[in-house]
């Protein structure tokens, strides 16, 4: 079981849309990449044209869904919600874009999972507002030009380096989404907190933040974890032991690390002396996919300096082995 690092469920689309800031001003954190968007927004605005369309990239819980969300509140305009996989043929994507208006916000969430004909029919889309449908097939083949609404794409992905040049580049801005901040993360607790009617104090929340691997939603879904704890084990008010208890036994430890990524990390450890190891190879020994290493475990370790990518593979530093209390034999060979 991992309590934090399971992609997004439907439980979590439900919390999240609880929780989901509905303003601007609640929306915490990511201070730059809010003040260059609303440049944009309200650029736009004065020129009475539709923003740019939008790259939104990081990890996966960092809030780029809610922020496209804002982005169409500020504009006033609706959104039409989709992802990559979900469009499955250029027939979806025409079906969305030709039934859009104009200033409508068009949200592809994970757009570098888009396949190649949809990214086709997506281009002129995306520069000049209109469509090339082919009709027929073979000598008999036409093309039809099919004018749409001055929509706003926001796309949003995990994996930058995966989208086609041709896509990024049809992209007017792209923003990167960070990890948050400690004393954000604890605001976001807070603010959640509220919402969800908790009784919790100060020194609660700042443990489940410390243990939220800097991410929104990692630290909502520990916040509703720690809540169902406190309600079967005690009264359901929150304090700073019933915190560390129930996440000690949910085994997400002091640094947020949970079971996946200490097998992981032991992997490099026992089976490569550390690294540098390859991705297969550590995929392989970990078993696991070489795209949750990729997307869930690696940039939380590289973040917290537990990983370090080099040329020859990953390595294992130094402070990964102290926190995981083993011993590293090259170190003390440096020693000696
Ligand atoms: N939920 C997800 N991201 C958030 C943020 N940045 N601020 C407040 N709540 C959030």
């Amino acid at each position: 079981m991992s309590i934090v690092l399971d992609k997004k469920s439907k439980e979590d689309e439900i919390f999240d849309s609880t929780l989901r800031p509905q303003k601007w001003e609640e929306y915490i954190g990511q201070e730059k990449v809010k003040e260059n968007i609303r440049i944009i927004i309200s650029a736009a605005k004065k020129r009475k044209q539709p923003p740019d369309h939008l790259l939104l990239y990081g990890n996966s819980g960092l809030g780029k869904t809610t922020l496209a969300h804002l982005i169409a509140k500020e504009m006033g305009s609706p959104v039409r919600a989709t992802s990559g996989p979900g469009l499955e043929n250029a027939g979806d994507l025409v079906a969305i874009l030709t039934n859009l208006s104009d200033g409508e916000v068009l949200f592809i969430d994970e757009c570098h999972r888009l396949n190649k004909t949809v990214e086709e029919y997506l281009y002129p889309a995306m520069e000049d507002y209109k469509l090339n449908i082919i009709l027929g097939r073979g000598p008999m083949a036409r093309t039809m030009e099919l004018k749409i609404p001055h929509f706003t794409l926001i796309g949003a992905t995990t994996r930058p380096a995966l989208l086609s040049p041709p896509l990024r580049n049809r992209f007017g801005a792209t923003f990167q989404l960070n990890f948050y901040e400690q004393k954000d993360i604890e605001k976001i607790i807070e603010r959640s907190s509220v919402l969800l009617n908790l009784k919790i104090d100060k020194e609660a929340i700042k443990v489940i933040a410390q243990r939220s691997r800097f991410t929104p939603r990692v630290a909502n879904r520990l916040l509703k974890r720690v809540r169902d704890f406190a309600e079967v084990e005690g009264d359901g008010f929150i304090d700073k032991e019933t915190a560390e208890r129930s996440l000690d036994f949910l085994e997400v430890d002091e640094k947020g690390l949970e079971i996946g990524d200490r097998r992981l990390l032991k992997a490099a450890i026992e089976k490569f002396n550390g690294g540098p190891v390859g991705l297969q190879a550590l995929s392989a020994a970990a078993m696991e996919e070489e795209d949750s290493i990729l997307d869930m475990y690696e940039p939380y370790l590289m973040q917290l300096g537990f990983i370090e990518r080099t040329p020859r593979g990953r390595m294992i530093t130094e402070i990964a082995y102290q926190h995981l209390g083993i011993k590293n034999p090259k170190k003390q060979n440096n020693l000696l």
